[in-house]
């Protein structure tokens, strides 16, 4: 009896012991690396904007991500009247507890365009949305930012979909922000041509400047740029999906993006529309939808046609010329840093599909 009871214990004692090691490697494990599925802090820098709205509702309907603040500055419409969109967007969604705050009121060295002709005159595409039962949040939007970084150190993710005032305003006021950035992912720029003229991207056509300060500052910076935003199309098949579920936030999406499939019937060739601020919160959710290119970034402040260009160094490197009398000669190459992760392909049907998904219903 005793015997078969000690042969019975034996296997007991190593499962006992095996098992022990792997709840100890497990705490180990989970002590140094982020809980599978945790959410990311998210700060929203915004100048809504109809593709701005589709972000928001797209970030605020997202468990991966949570939002901390909303930010708004001007571009699309003025700082007054996105602080209002803004403020209108999170009530429909029940998210007053989110701190909204109005940031800059104009560009830092030239004076502001908005784009009601593509944003409608009140910027969400002529949609009343009712009346806000969200107070805008008293701080001023960059303070808000700055107190944001410091209470999560290396764990806030900002997302701008706007112009970078904001943000290039934030970072001179103090700069020890930066290092406490977890990461940046930026909505704007190009590396093969503008929406604006031939060269430049709106949202850093509208502060080059700021931008030129926002990629010099030595943070994770990911730019997802019209290389992005136009091949994830919102097409008329994934309005159609939009169209047959319901719910507030639904509802208000499937007329915005009505509104910009019928801009781009008007415009274009009516495939759809470019899903630009939407695509910068999808790689916050999920980073595999795109493929990135490391590269030096340059924003061009002073050319005649190219001022507002997002100059990305694609070969990593560059000349050096060298003084020899009355000429210059180039006497070999320098390696040029990567500050950008430049966003070249995306996963667009993927994309929109979580898109779509995200919103039905909601
Ligand atoms: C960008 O410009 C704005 O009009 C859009 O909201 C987007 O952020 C696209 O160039
Ligand atoms: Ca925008």
């Amino acid at each position: 009896m005793n015997h078969g009871l000690c042969v019975f214990q034996f296997p007991y004692r190593k499962y006992f012991t095996t098992s022990l090691i792997l709840i100890v490697l497990l705490f180990a494990f989970a002590s140094v690396s982020p809980a599978v599925g945790a959410t990311k802090k998210i700060i929203f820098d915004t100048d809504p904007g109809t593709d701005d709205a589709m972000a928001l509702m797209l970030a605020l309907t997202s468990p991966e991500l949570d939002v901390r603040a909303i930010t708004v500055v001007p571009g699309n419409v003025t700082a007054e009247m996105g602080l209002e969109n803004a403020l209108r967007m999170v009530s429909l969604a029940n998210r007053c507890d989110i701190p909204v705050a109005g940031g800059a009121k104009h560009p830092l060295f030239q004076k502001l365009i908005t784009a009601e002709m593509w944003h409608g005159k009140n910027g969400l595409a002529n949609i009343e949305l009712p009346a806000s039962k969200c107070k805008a949040d008293p701080r001023f939007g960059l303070d808000l930012i700055i107190e944001m970084i410091h209470k999560y150190p290396h764990e806030i993710t900002l997302v701008p979909v706007g112009p970078l005032t904001n943000i290039a305003l934030a970072i001179s006021k103090d700069p020890s922000i930066v290092p406490l950035v977890k990461e940046v992912i930026i909505m704007g720029g190009s590396i093969t041509g503008g929406n604006v003229n031939a060269a430049a991207e709106a949202n850093i056509y509208n502060d080059p400047e700021a931008a030129q300060i926002v990629f010099q500052a030595g943070w994770p910076l990911t730019m997802s740029g019209l290389e992005v935003g136009n091949k994830a199309m919102l097409s008329p098949k994934y309005l159609e999906q939009l169209s047959k579920t319901h719910g507030p936030i639904n509802d208000f999406i499937a007329q915005v993006a009505k509104y910009l499939v019928g801009l781009s019937a008007k415009f274009g060739d009516g495939s759809g529309s470019p899903m630009y601020d939407p695509s910068a919160v999808g790689i916050a959710i999920d980073p595999t939808l795109v493929k990135t290119q490391e590269m030096h970034v340059d924003v061009e402040t002073r050319g005649e046609f190219t001022r507002g260009e997002t100059v990305g160094n694609r070969g990593g490197y560059v000349e050096r010329n060298v003084l020899h009398g009355d000429r210059y000669v180039i006497e070999g190459i320098d390696k040029v840093t990567p500050n950008t992760k430049v966003c070249i392909d995306v996963d667009a049907d993927r994309f929109l599909q979580l898109f779509v998904s995200r919103i039905a219903g909601k």
